[in-house]
């Protein structure tokens, strides 16, 4: 193979920045213990750019594995999606800061209070840790998951599209660094938000793949020429017979949307 190159491209429309593909796949570690994590996390070395750890692992083995893929020199995503008092928003963010994590998500609609505290939260920590660059908070705006009907039904107002678009510019007043968004909601963020807020995007899936259960998916090379900054990617890296070679080809697949140097 001819890779690694260099691509520049645009971020949003004006922000230049130089990486390679792979360092912009977050890859999607769903799986129920520490040693499985681990696993897949030591195949992947050098193939993609971020771990995001979960829900699921997090539950079943708490921080050990973050606390793991920072001390072998791994970028982390702690995808935990926290939305409680702004109190207890503030020390757990602390905390992520803590463990040297490099992403950290909340819920938007935990408020602009919320939101600004775990922002303190992380400053507080980088400070304790002698360290410039705080964790960067990402906001879910809505979940990909709820459709219109189930929006309404929580009290949202509003089209999705909307409603997300309220949610990124409050995140983004409260000082938090981007969003996870669906690949659908790519430009109109963008728009509302500007070429420095950080769109991370799941539902990817490489043009040849199973959609699984994501039912609104993007192709990695459309969700970049969208305006994604970086794609979250599960089964169709984790659940390939050659992980290594499945990211690789999805970096592949990305560089056909950037110009190259
Ligand atoms: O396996 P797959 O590529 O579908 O994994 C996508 C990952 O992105 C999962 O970890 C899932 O929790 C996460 N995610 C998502 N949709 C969101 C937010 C996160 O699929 N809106």
């Amino acid at each position: 193979m001819n890779r690694p190159k260099t691509f520049k491209f645009l971020r949003g429309s004006t922000k230049m920045t130089t990486m390679l593909a792979k360092e912009k796949i977050i890859v999607a570690l769903d799986v129920p213990s520490a040693e499985a994590a681990v696993q897949v996390a030591e195949k992947l070395h050098g193939h993609v750019g971020v771990f995001k750890v979960g829900l699921e692992v997090f539950t079943a083995e708490g921080p050990v594995v973050a606390r793991y893929l920072v001390a072998a020199g791994e970028q982390v995503f702690l995808d935990l999606k926290f939305h409680d008092i702004p109190n207890t928003v503030h020390a757990a963010a602390h905390q992520a800061g803590m463990l040297g994590v490099n992403l950290l998500t909340v819920h938007a609609s935990g408020g602009r209070k919320m939101m600004e505290a775990a922002v303190e939260g992380v400053r507080a920590a980088a400070k304790a840790r002698g360290v410039a660059q705080p964790t960067r908070i990402l906001a879910v705006t809505a979940l990909t998951s709820l459709a219109a009907g189930d929006l309404g039904e929580v009290g949202f107002q509003g089209s999705p599209e909307e409603i997300v678009v309220r949610l990124a510019r409050l995140a983004q007043a409260a000082g938090v660094d981007g969003v996870v968004a669906s690949p659908r909601e790519i430009a109109v963020i963008r728009q509302a938000c500007g070429a420095n807020f950080l769109i991370v995007t799941p539902g990817i899936r490489p043009a040849a793949g199973a959609a699984n259960d994501q039912a609104r998916t993007a192709t990695p090379a459309s969700a970049i020429r969208a305006g994604a900054d970086y794609l979250v990617i599960g089964r169709p890296i984790t659940g390939a017979s050659d992980p290594a070679a499945a990211a690789d080809a999805i970096a592949a697949e990305m560089e056909t949307a950037f110009k190259p140097l």
